[in-house]
């Protein structure tokens, strides 16, 4: 069964806060929801606190990409605030990818490492511009860099989920996804942007791909009763 995850972008903290205490008072807080960088620096540490009494799962969606020591140390901090899901880039290669693996394996108490592959912003030829490679080869590299330093998952779009998991056991996080009618049994009035995204899927699409959790953010947070979604979501999970 995937998970869900709402990306928390809004413009304010407030913003962010109000959803999140519509979904607790309707028992909707069993769930991630997901503090990228433009919420951490603005809103701190007591905003993921606030969203933990609220009942939410914490992921906090950092994208560190640093020399390793450097990353190992806010791994370290990272720890200390008792969250779920943490995020760094594949790109920073094995060495830094291996430290934070030997660290994860040496605690019981950790959350959740997810390497960030291709960033789902990425078409094909944008990324071949940057990595000289095409998305499939560079994703099933870092996939198998992750995977041999107990890395947890990848980050990923949907549609390369399945070659990952068919070579290696890791799970899948896939933002990019795009709530389309057919994934639901009644007319929602959906969101239909894929905004700075390329590559989206739908959430049928996802699931048949095995993603582990999906990533959603402006199509809950635009639409006009996100409750509604949320709950129509959680039921096709
Ligand atoms: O609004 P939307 O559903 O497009 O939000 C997707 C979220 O997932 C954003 O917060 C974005 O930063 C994040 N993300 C992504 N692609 C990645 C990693 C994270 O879109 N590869």
């Amino acid at each position: 069964m995937a998970k869900l995850c709402i990306a928390l972008d809004m413009a304010s903290k407030n913003d962010n806060f109000s959803l999140c205490k519509e979904l607790a008072n309707n028992n909707l807080n069993n769930i991630y929801v997901k503090v990228g960088l433009r919420s951490f620096i603005r809103d701190g540490i007591n905003f993921i606190n606030e969203l933990k009494n609220l009942g939410f799962k914490i992921f906090l969606d950092l994208k560190l990409y640093d020399i390793p020591n450097t990353m190992l140390d806010s791994i370290n901090e990272i720890s200390k605030l008792k969250i779920d899901i943490i995020t760094i880039h594949s790109s920073a290669g094995r060495n830094a990818l291996s430290v934070i693996g030997d660290y994860i394996k040496s605690r019981d108490d950790y959350p959740l490492v997810f390497a960030v592959s291709a960033l789902t912003s990425f078409n094909n030829e944008d990324f071949h511009e940057v990595y000289n490679d095409s998305i499939n080869n560079a994703v099933l590299k870092f996939a198998k860099i992750g995977y041999e330093c107990g890395i947890d998952g990848m980050v990923c779009s949907a549609l390369e989920s399945r070659i990952i998991k068919d070579r290696y056991n890791l799970l899948t996080l896939t933002p990019g996804i795009r709530p389309i009618s057919s994934d639901f049994d009644c007319n929602l009035d959906l969101y239909n942007n894929k905004d700075d995204q390329s590559r989206v899927t739908s959430i049928k699409m996802a699931l048949n791909y095995d993603s582990d959790f999906i990533v959603i953010g402006r199509p809950i947070y635009n639409h006009s009763n996100p409750s509604l979604l949320v709950k129509k979501i959680l039921e096709i999970l």
